[in-house]
């Protein structure tokens, strides 16, 4: 089996991810969970994240999905890693069943465009149902092929109003513990809203040097983090962040304690 190793917040030699990350209380929580190069990069040399990903982050990845109730992820995303439904491996499917967690989590996609093929397994292979969330400037005719294939939730008029929609989640479906895996569009936006928990960096051990995108593109203003972890394993550095809500922007983008 594979274990980390903790370095934060006490020293232990051998931690299994699952224990680590699974949190002490059912209830509300949102997490991103994002890989990164040593030089902030969040994409390989072909534009996916697949590159950056070495074993025991395919395995947090893995745990932290089991973990969840939902796996919300940006349309860009879906398109660029060609999404499909969730599949467990057995071993997590098992202990997801211990937790009254029975079956895959189902994928909820943040789309306006509804730029998709709806005969991709994404929307006919999903035990549990894949979830659209989009607005009403949405295109209808798309909007109800969704309807076909996928449980369709319109909130917001322009974009997806995001709180609302977590918010929706929640009390609508029943889906409270949310793992965001990006991309860096949709990151920002529930970053810049305070709907963020906590952010699960993995800090891949590579220099990319192509240029790209980092976790997060275009947030309207800097968000304080404080440490709550750290693992390691065959130098691939497990990064566990929360929001400061004691810091707080300056105008001149700076950062200050309130
Ligand atoms: N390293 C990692 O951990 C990691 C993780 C995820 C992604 N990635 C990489 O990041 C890239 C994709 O990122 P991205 O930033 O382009 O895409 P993204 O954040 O996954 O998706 C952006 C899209 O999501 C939809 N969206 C987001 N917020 C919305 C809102 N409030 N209302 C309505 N629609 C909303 C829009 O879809 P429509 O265009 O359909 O309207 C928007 O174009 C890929 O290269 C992927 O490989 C890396």
């Amino acid at each position: 089996m594979l274990t980390l190793q903790r370095l934060l917040p006490a020293p232990l030699a051998k931690v299994d991810p699952y224990d680590a990350y699974r949190p002490p209380h059912r209830g509300p929580l949102l997490r991103i969970n994002m890989v990164a190069s040593a030089d902030g990069l969040v994409t390989d040399p072909k534009g996916r994240a697949g590159g950056l990903a070495g074993e025991a982050d395919r395995r947090v990845f893995r745990v932290l999905r089991a973990l969840a109730d939902a796996i919300l992820v940006g349309a860009g995303t879906v398109r660029a890693e060609g999404y499909g439904p969730h599949r467990l491996t057995p071993d997590l499917a098992e202990r997801r069943r211990s937790e009254g967690r029975d079956g895959p989590a189902p994928i909820v996609v943040v789309s306006r465009s509804l730029d998709f093929d709806f005969e991709a397994p994404l929307f006919t292979e999903a035990t549990a149902r894949t979830i659209v969330l989009t607005c009403e400037a949405s295109d209808l005719a798309r909007r109800t092929a969704a309807a076909r294939v996928a449980h369709v939730l319109v909130v917001g008029d322009r974009t997806v109003e995001l709180a609302a929609a977590v918010g929706a989640l929640g009390s609508e479906l029943g889906l409270d513990h949310l793992v965001c895996e990006g991309g860096p569009t949709l990151n920002a936006p529930l970053l810049a809203a305070g709907l963020v928990d906590e952010l699960c960096l993995t800090l891949s051990p590579a220099i990319m040097g192509t240029g790209g995108p980092a976790i997060v593109e275009a947030l309207p203003a800097p968000v304080a983090l404080t440490l709550h972890g750290l693992y390691e394993h065959h130098s691939e550095l497990f990064v566990r962040y929360g929001p400061r809500r004691d810091v707080v922007p300056q105008t001149s983008g700076g950062l200050v304690r309130s």
